[in-house]
This record gives C-alpha cells, structure tokens and sequence, in this order.
C-alpha cells in the first residue's frame, strides 16, 4: 500500500472500524478447511438476495399496483407487467431475472437448510443460527406470496384468495384477521396495494436484518463443517484453529466457483425457459385477473406446495372445529417445527458421515416424503391422493418429532479428533 492510501486508510480507522471489521468477518476469520460444496450455497443465498433487491428496484419504476381496468379493459397492475416485458427496453430481462430469482432463492435456500440438517449445523453453539434462519424462511415465504399478487394474474387473485380465506378459519378472531390482510371483504385493489408496500420495504427490511443476524451468529460462534468437528477446540501457539483457513481470499475465491455454476444454471433458465415449464410462471397467471371467474385448478407456486399438502391432508374435523382449521394448524407446524431441530436431535455426534444407519434412513424417508408432498400440492386432489399425502404428512412429521428416540438409539462412529482434509 502506498503511504497516501495508507494515510486514507488511518484516517478512516480512526473513525470507523473499517481495517478491524474486515479482518474480524473475512481477512481474519478462521473457517474450517474441509468446506466442501454444500457450503456454497449459505454465500448464493446472498448473491441472489441482492439479484431480488437490485432487479425489484427497477421493476417498481415502471410497475403500478392498480386493480383498475385501464382503457382496454385491462386491468393496470397486468398491463403494466406486460409493458416492462413488451415495451421497456431491457424490461424482459429484469423481470425475468426476478422472477426466476424467487424460485432460484427456494431451491439454494433449501439447499442450504439441508446442509445444515445433513451435517448438524443447529446443534449447540449454532441454535441461534438456526433460528434465525427459521424466521429467514418463515419471512422468504410471505414475501414471495405477496409478490406474487402483484402481476395481477389469475393465479395471482385466486391464489391470494384461497391462502387469505385460509385465516379465516381461526376461531374468534379468523374472519377479523383475513379482512385486515385484505383490507376488504375480497382480493382487491386495497389488497394489491398493502401486499405491494409489504413485499416492496418492509418485508424486505426484515429479511435484510435477520441475514445480519444470522451472519453475526454465525460468526461468533464459528463454522461448523462436513465433520461436525468444533475447530476452535484445537488451536496453534498464535491463538489460530489448527483446522481453520482465513475466509479471505481461502473461501472468498472458492465461492467464485459456486457464483459461476450457478449464473450458468440461472441464466440457461433466464434465457432459454424463464416460464420454468409452467412451474417458475404459472401459465394461468399469463391470464389478467378476473373476480368472476375461477379457474378450473388453483396451485400455489412449486415452493410451497410440500406445505399445501400437508394443508390438504388434513380431511377431519377436531374438537368442533372444522378441518380447514387444523389444515392451517398442521401446516404451521410444518415449518415451525424445523426451529426445533437442536433439542431434537440428541445424537452423540453432529455430522451425518458418523451418525448410525437409523439417522440416515430417517433422513431418506424425509426427503422422498418432502417431494411426493410437493409433487402432490400442485395436483388437484382425489381420494387417492389424498390418501397419499396423509401418509407423508405423518412421516414429515415423524421425522422430527420421533427424532429424540431413533437419535440416541442409534449407533454412530466416533467423531474424529481434526477434520479430514485431503
Ligand atoms: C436469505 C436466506 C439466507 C442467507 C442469505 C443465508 C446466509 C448464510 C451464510 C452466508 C452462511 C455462511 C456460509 C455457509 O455456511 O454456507 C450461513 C450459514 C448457516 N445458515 Fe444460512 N442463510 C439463509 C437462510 C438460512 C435458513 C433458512 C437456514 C435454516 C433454517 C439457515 C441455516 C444456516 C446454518 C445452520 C448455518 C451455519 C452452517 C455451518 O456452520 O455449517 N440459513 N447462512
């Protein structure tokens, strides 16, 4: 460094903590060395964070949350999706790259969420990770139902109709609480306009701030790794982790590799299917809305449909109230109890690769009953069907909740003393 951008560099330190904080989160922060693949996605999830913020910023200049029909009949909010796509240069591209983006964000999110089942990240110190990570997702979710009101499509009213109606199922306070989400008695304008100022800043807001704080966790805690083996237990003369490198330029270079095969996934759909086969964009959602008529079968997007199910399978009434209820019940759970994975899981190890033969079968049944609930969620339902996803229902479930009976049964291999790296 020369002695004039070493003289910028002092007078900045000596005002903000710039040179300290670099080393704290990247120049001096010791990561595991055995990171293998799995770990690339925890840095996708941020790159295609700021891919959904900087492409929303420049969809919202041209993007007008209006209900009304213009002169055509049409109503605004869709014309003016298909004036960005038809009509501002580049606009097809932008909006393609958000749209993509938000399915692109589930995959790498669960991607990243089975990482962390896979080798034990939640377990003690990281439970706070985890649980931000659960409200990162709880949240991802609600920002991705109320964008996709926005293109004021027909998937966009009649799926907004059905999961806000979905409320009104609670006992007492239900139909109060599904006329506040609306700000109506139906999805309307009023409707169009609050799930806009949600998805536009605040849910956004919220997302930006649980990331910080899962990444603040995360680094006071430090990383676990594919051998669940805890790095700062082991360190040199300097105070350094024998197992550990500096995040920076070790995993910053690596990440490189991950950034590139994904741009290479993400754009062949970008540019080549941004419809997704109809799973990214609904082709019902190419129709403008229309209160007065329902299609024929409504399905939430790919990413939530393993919840939908769960929603579905619940057939019966309980306790006087009615099925619908326990449905919404059922499927909260669903997602809540994935914060509980730490205090479930009471095997003597963390990481899969030394856990026993019942932790990875369970782990197998997981995975197949996960797909078949999400294949089924976007089916229309039949008796057999249903049938089926009552069945993965209960072994979603099972999965967790028989989880501190087969985890301490099992027999697991001794977990190493250093990583293995080779
Ligand atoms: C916007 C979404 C998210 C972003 C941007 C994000 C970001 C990150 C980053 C950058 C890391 C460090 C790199 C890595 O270990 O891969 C990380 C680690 C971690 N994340 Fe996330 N994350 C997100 C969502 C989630 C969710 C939904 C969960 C789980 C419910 C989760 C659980 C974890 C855990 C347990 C770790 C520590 C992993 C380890 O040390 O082995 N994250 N996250």
């Amino acid at each position: 460094m020369t002695t004039k951008s070493q003289a910028v560099l002092n007078w900045i330190d000596e005002r903000f903590p710039l040179t300290s904080t670099w080393k704290a989160h990247l120049s001096e922060y010791y990561a595991p060395k055995n990171f293998n693949f799995w770990y690339f996605f925890g840095s996708l999830a941020l790159l295609v964070l700021v891919i959904q913020i900087v492409t929303g910023i420049f969809l919202v200049m041209h993007y007008k949350p209006d209900a009304s029909l213009n002169a055509s009949g049409v109503p605004v909010a869709f014309a003016s999706v298909e004036y960005i796509m038809r009509e501002v240069p580049g606009g097809w591209l932008i909006r393609y790259l958000h749209s993509t983006g938000a399915s692109a964000f589930f995959i790498v999110v669960y991607l990243h969420m089975f990482r962390g089942l896979l080798y034990g990240s939640y377990r003690k110190p990281r439970e706070l990770i985890w649980i931000f990570g659960t409200l990162i997702f709880l949240v991802l979710m609600a920002e991705a139902f109320m964008g996709y009101l926005l293109p004021w499509g027909q998937m966009s009213f009649w799926g907004a109709q059905v999961i806000v109606n979905l409320f009104s199922a609670i006992p007492v306070i239900g139909p109060d609480l599904s006329l506040v989400i609306r700000g109506d008695f139906v999805v309307s304008d009023a409707t169009l306009n609050r799930f806009f100022s949600f998805h536009v800043i605040a849910v956004p807001l919220v997302l930006i701030g649980l990331v910080v704080a899962h990444i603040v966790a995360l680094h006071e805690v430090g990383s676990n790794n594919p051998d669940g083996v805890e790095i700062k237990k082991k360190k040199d003369s300097t105070g350094k982790p024998l197992d550990g490198i500096p995040f920076h330029p070790y995993y910053t270079v690596k990440d490189i590799v991950g950034v590139v095969a994904f741009l290479f996934f993400f754009s062949a759909v970008v540019f080549f299917a941004p419809e997704g086969g109809g799973y990214f964009l609904e082709f019902n959602n190419f129709i403008p809305a229309d209160p007065l008529k329902t299609p024929p079968h409504i399905a939430p997007v790919w990413y939530f449909t393993p919840f939908y199910s769960i929603l579905r399978a619940v057939t019966y009434p309980l306790f006087g109230l009615d099925a619908k209820f326990w449905g919404v019940v059922a499927m909260g759970a669903s997602v809540v109890i994935i914060a509980f994975l730490p205090w479930l899981d009471r095997s003597p190890v963390k990481s899969i690769r030394y856990k026993g033969p019942i932790f990875k079968i369970a782990v197998v049944i997981f995975v197949i009953a996960f797909f078949i609930l999400g294949y089924l969620g976007v089916l229309p339902p039949t008796p057999g069907r249903t049938l089926v996803s009552q069945i993965c229902s209960v072994l979603y479930f099972a999965f967790f909740l028989l989880m501190p009976w087969y985890s301490k049964l099992d027999k697991c291999k001794p977990e190493p003393e250093r990583v293995n790296f080779k």
